[in-house]
Formats: C-alpha cells, sequence, structure tokens
C-alpha cells in the first residue's frame, strides 16, 4: 500500500495513522481504467461529489441499522435524524457501539473482515451503503478525528496539503490558500504560520489534535466524526476544542463521541445514549440531562451506572 513518498516512509507509520489516511479517502480503490492510465482518480472523485445533496435540514439519516462482527451484533436497530450543522453527542457505556457507529458512517467497518452492516444510511440524501457510492467521495463529505491524536509523519504544511492533494489539486498557491484557511478554521494559524515546513510530530498532544481537525477541514467536509476528540488532552486544550466544534457547526455537522457528561451538556445540541448495541434514548440535549425518558438514561447520567 503505497501511503507516503519514501522518504517519510523511514518513520514508523502507525496504524492509527494508517487507518486516517483511509479515513481521508487516500486509499480507495483504483478502478480498472485509472490503473491503465486511461482514468484520472481525482476526476473520478470530482464527479462523484455532485451525487450528494446537503440543502435539507437532515445530514444524516440511520435507519434500521444492525451491524455484526461476525457473530456478535454490536448495533441493534438504530434509528437516527442527525440534523444539519447541529452538534449530535454519543454517550453510554464503554463497549455499547459508539465508536463502531461513528465509523460505519464513512464506512470505515469496510475495512473489517467479517463486518455486516444491515439497514440504510443516507448522507447527503443518498444511501452510502448503495453500490453506485465512491468511497472516496463520500470520505470527502465525512471528515473523521480519532481519540488519539494522529498527525502523518510529515511538515504542518504536507498534512493538511494531503487530502486536496489526492483529490488532484496540485498548484501551489491553491495549496496554500486550503492550508491557512483550514488552519483558520482550527483557530491555528497564527500559532503554526511560521512553522508551516516544520514535522507535525514536534507539535503538543493538544495542538496534534488541531492540527488534526485542520486536517479533516482541508476538503471542507459536510458532516465531522469525532471519537472522544479530548479524552486524552488537558482542559485548555479540551475547552479550545470545544470553542472550536461552536465555531465550526456554522458550517459542518459535528458527531462526538464523548465520556464526559459536561462536555456532551455544554456542546451538544441533540444527545443519544446508547446501551449494549442499541439506541435508548435520542433527544435534545437540554432534556435528556434535566427529563431523561428512561431509567437507563438517568442512572448513567447521574453516575450511577452499573
Ligand atoms: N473490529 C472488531 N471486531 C470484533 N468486535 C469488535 C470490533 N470492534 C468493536 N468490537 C466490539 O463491538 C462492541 C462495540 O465496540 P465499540 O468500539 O463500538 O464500543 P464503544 O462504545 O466505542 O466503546 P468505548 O467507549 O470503550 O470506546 C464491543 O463489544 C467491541 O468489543
Ligand atoms: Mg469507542
Amino acid at each position: 500500500m503505497k501511503l507516503f513518498k519514501a522518504k517519510e516512509k523511514k518513520q514508523e507509520v502507525s496504524e492509527e495513522v494508517l487507518e486516517q489516511a483511509a479515513a481521508e479517502g487516500g486509499v480507495s480503490e483504483q478502478t480498472a481504467a485509472e490503473k491503465a492510465g486511461k482514468e484520472d482518480k481525482a476526476e473520478r472523485i470530482r464527479k462523484s461529489l455532485d451525487i450528494f445533496d446537503f440543502s435539507g435540514e437532515t445530514a444524516v439519516t440511520i435507519q434500521d441499522v444492525d451491524l455484526y462482527y461476525g457473530d456478535f451484533q454490536a448495533l441493534k436497530k438504530i434509528n437516527m435524524i442527525v440534523p444539519k450543522h447541529k452538534i449530535t453527542a454519543m454517550i453510554g457505556p464503554s463497549g455499547c457501539g459508539k465508536s463502531t457507529l461513528l465509523k460505519t458512517l464513512n464506512r470505515m467497518n469496510d475495512l473489517v473482515e467479517g463486518c455486516r452492516v444491515e439497514g440504510t444510511i443516507e448522507i447527503g440524501g443518498r444511501n452510502i451503503f448503495d453500490k453506485s457510492i465512491d468511497l472516496a467521495a463520500l470520505r470527502k463529505n465525512v471528515g473523521m478525528v480519532f481519540q488519539k491524536p494522529n498527525p502523518f509523519p510529515m511538515s504542518v504544511y504536507d498534512n493538511i496539503a494531503y487530502a486536496p492533494r489526492t483529490f488532484g489539486i496540485r498548484k501551489k498557491g491553491a495549496l496554500d490558500e486550503i492550508v491557512e484557511r483550514s488552519l483558520k478554521q482550527a483557530a491555528m494559524w497564527d500559532e503554526l504560520k511560521d512553522r508551516l515546513n516544520k514535522s507535525a510530530m514536534g507539535l503538543s498532544g493538544g495542538q496534534q489534535q488541531r492540527l488534526c481537525i485542520a486536517r479533516a477541514l482541508s476538503v471542507r467536509p459536510q458532516v465531522l466524526l469525532m471519537d472522544e476528540p479530548t479524552s486524552a488532552l488537558d482542559p485548555i486544550s479540551t475547552g479550545k476544542i470545544e470553542e472550536l466544534c461552536e465555531e465550526l457547526k456554522n458550517d459542518v455537522t459535528i458527531i462526538m463521541v464523548t465520556h464526559n457528561m459536561q462536555q456532551a451538556a455544554r456542546i451538544s445540541d441533540k444527545t443519544g445514549f446508547f446501551l449494549l448495541g442499541e439506541l435508548i434514548e435520542f433527544n435534545n440535549t437540554e432534556e435528556i440531562f434535566t427529563t431523561p425518558k428512561h431509567p437507563e438514561t438517568e442512572r448513567y447520567i447521574t453516575g450511577r451506572f452499573g
């Protein structure tokens, strides 16, 4: 799998980095025509983008989704309507299927052997399991930020330019603009504008995570999936990311998994509570935290679970 140029390959590339590169569409399957040099991958992705339509009020519609890892059912009849340009939090005890559902939304589980999904998920008006869906185009629209900051072993600039380059953007001027816009959107431009050519590995954990958000924003996703994005960070970096999310939701729909109840209550508009693969309750955040309808939700949010 050719992900990075030879000189960058010398450094160890972790599982998380490979996963991230895949999430950004960097390793999507080549068609036979592309392999033969008769068709351009970037061109194909650009064409595939036109089929998504995000003009409606709903960003994601999850309908009767069951997911199995082999014989084990990790998600049971999940139904959720995720509103556009809001923050939706997913909470619940460890192992209840939050990451599984998040990864299903940009078909990251396609990489897991023995994983099977039933039901439909519509994003931008298209069923993402449809044969006509191009994975790179889907992932351009649905970005992902993981729990552990996972910058690529390259410069700050190249981290952000990575995905745009896979979409065929080569001109320095255009890439410069994307790097500046993405870092500004992630409130990092002033901090990093003088070290664009330095390795991203030299940044602090909190900076690395915000760089990963900037990197996800480089291709202007419509939906941003965040799996416990602040759990490895100190309170100041956490606060910065929360502020950033509130700013970003003007342009992007955010779906965030968090174990931090205060965080969910502080920043999200909608909250879903999961238990053993089921979505027990999904409602406006205020109602979930003040008047939950299910006793399990109440036990969980008041810390009396288990
Ligand atoms: N690749 C996999 N193969 C088999 N089982 C898996 C795989 N990934 C997750 N599972 C199982 O699916 C269930 C849900 O896991 P998932 O990672 O989605 O939970 P989670 O809610 O994100 O938990 P946490 O809060 O600990 O991150 C767990 O029982 C887990 O062991
Ligand atoms: Mg998880």
